[in-house]
């Protein structure tokens, strides 16, 4: 067997937890493979909605192991929440989560560090979710982070203490105190207490080589679901630099945030959302600043699952998500959030743009907003309420006709249509 892939395709929030929730039911494993808590990825099950950090998304699903893979950066207090509120729905993860020891752990200071980092850029902020993800991946790839695996160990406090002091003297350098800052509200000093509480509790979870068990999974023929997290433009390689996240979110993370070669990936599913969102800031060619854009955030509920930031909205941008399905090989579109579309007269789409008044069909190295100018293609709007439709066969002509025209685009047919934020409002082609 191969593995199997599904990732964002624009800016994150495409809708990847939803459609992982849908697809886990047919997967015997999903596994993340890159990110941390910056994620947050939505299910809504019969009504009830419930947001994943860290967690894979095919957690609901008792048949279904969720690994947390070596490329995943783990804080260990909102893991343990997450498990605690997974408790209280009366899920069980430690039946069937299983995580990496090679994870890499987020400490308190890298928290710290990042609202640090950040308040220090002034007006070149990058809008991070203050997860401490840079910085915990800055450590990884200097080869002074601390791994997972490590909580068991005697030395664990010591190479803590270790970390801390050296995040201490980053902090200090920056004239900051730990009285600067809270941390999810806590004082710096209680928010590690309640840490190291956590990093006790989450000891019950089963920790595993993952590369080795999900490398048997596959020779033993059963089926894997690699879940991404952020989306493809915020990639730390080929996203709109520096405005992005740090890690590899393209499909080739797969491999080394799960230790699965190359040749073993099979379908990549990319997520599409049928206009786009960005949250934090960084270039965004078709970012809307009027009453559509307004309408889109209202009626899409563009809120951040994570932050509770307001997204920033804009049309498709067709000339990014070709570079996106590029990248990451896409062979199976997934489109989320049509219905939100439901009610529009006119649907636009950026086909190409005027970039230093040349017009080009690709992203150029410098995606700046005042260099570029999206030239759009007008899609009639299809006025009808597809939240209920079944079946493509249900689906207004206006509508496939959109449908149509991404796959003209982009050469990859869309094979799952979501049509509202429930499981059962998910329409799978043929
Ligand atoms: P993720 O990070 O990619 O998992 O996406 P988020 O969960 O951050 O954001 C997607 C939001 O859209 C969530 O609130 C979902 O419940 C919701 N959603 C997903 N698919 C659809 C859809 O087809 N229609 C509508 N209206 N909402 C959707
Ligand atoms: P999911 O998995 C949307 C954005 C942040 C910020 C930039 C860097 O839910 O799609 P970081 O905290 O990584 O240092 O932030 O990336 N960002 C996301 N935007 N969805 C996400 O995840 C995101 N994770 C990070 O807003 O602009
Ligand atoms: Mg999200």
């Amino acid at each position: 067997m191969k593995v199997d892939v599904l990732l964002g395709l624009q800016w994150g929030d495409e809708g990847k937890g939803k459609i992982v929730d849908v697809l886990s039911e047919k997967y015997d494993v999903v596994a993340r493979f890159q990110g941390g808590a910056n994620a947050g990825h939505t299910l809504e099950i019969n009504g009830k909605k419930h947001i994943l950090h860290i967690i894979p998304s095919g957690i609901f699903r008792e048949s279904t192991i969720n690994i947390i893979g070596n490329g995943v950066i783990i804080d260990p207090f909102i893991l343990n929440n997450e498990i605690k509120a997974l408790y209280k729905k009366g899920v069980d993860p430690r039946k069937n989560l299983k995580i990496s020891k090679k994870a890499h752990i987020i400490l308190p200071t890298h928290r710290f560090l990042d609202a640090v980092y950040e308040t220090s850029k002034g007006k070149s902020k990058i809008g991070s979710t203050l997860k401490g993800i840079g910085p915990t991946y800055t450590d990884k790839t200097a080869r002074r982070g601390i791994r997972i695996g490590e909580i068991f160990n005697n030395d664990f406090i010591e190479k803590y203490n270790a970390l801390k002091e050296h995040h201490f003297k980053i902090i200090e350098s920056f004239n900051c105190k730990t009285s600067d800052f809270k941390i999810d509200g806590f004082s710096f000093d209680d928010y590690e207490n309640k840490w190291f509480e956590a990093v006790e509790k989450i000891k019950d979870i089963e920790q595993i080589d993952s590369e080795y068990f999900i490398n048997k999974c596959l020779d033993e023929e059963k089926s894997v679901l690699a879940e991404g997290a952020q989306g493809t433009l915020l990639d730390v390689d080929f996203g709109s630099y520096p405005f992005v996240t740090s890690s590899n979110t393209i499909s080739a993370g797969v491999c080394s945030g799960l230790g699965v070669a190359p040749n073993k990936i099979g379908k990549i599913y990319g997520i599409v959302k049928a206009y786009c969102t960005r949250v934090g800031r960084g270039p965004f060619p078709t970012e809307l600043f009027d009453e559509t854009g307004k309408k889109l955030r209202d009626i899409g509920k563009e809120y951040g699952s994570t932050t509770g930031r307001e997204r920033r909205c804009g049309w498709l941008d067709m000339v990014a998500l070709k570079y996106s399905v590029m990248l990451d090989g896409v062979t199976d579109l997934v489109m989320t959030k049509a219905d939100v579309l439901d009610s529009f007269e006119t649907i636009k789409v950026c086909t190409k743009y005027n970039y230093k008044d040349k017009i080009i069909d690709f992203l150029p190295y410098e995606i700046d907003d005042d260099l570029i100018k999206p030239i759009y293609f007008d899609i009639k709007g299809w006025h009808e309420d597809i939240t209920k439709i079944k079946s493509f066969d249900q689906a207004p002509q206006a509508l496939l006709d959109y449908i149509k025209f991404i796959e003209t685009q982009t050469n990859v047919p869309v094979t799952i249509l979501s049509t509202g934020p429930d499981r059962d409002q998910t329409i799978i082609r043929g």
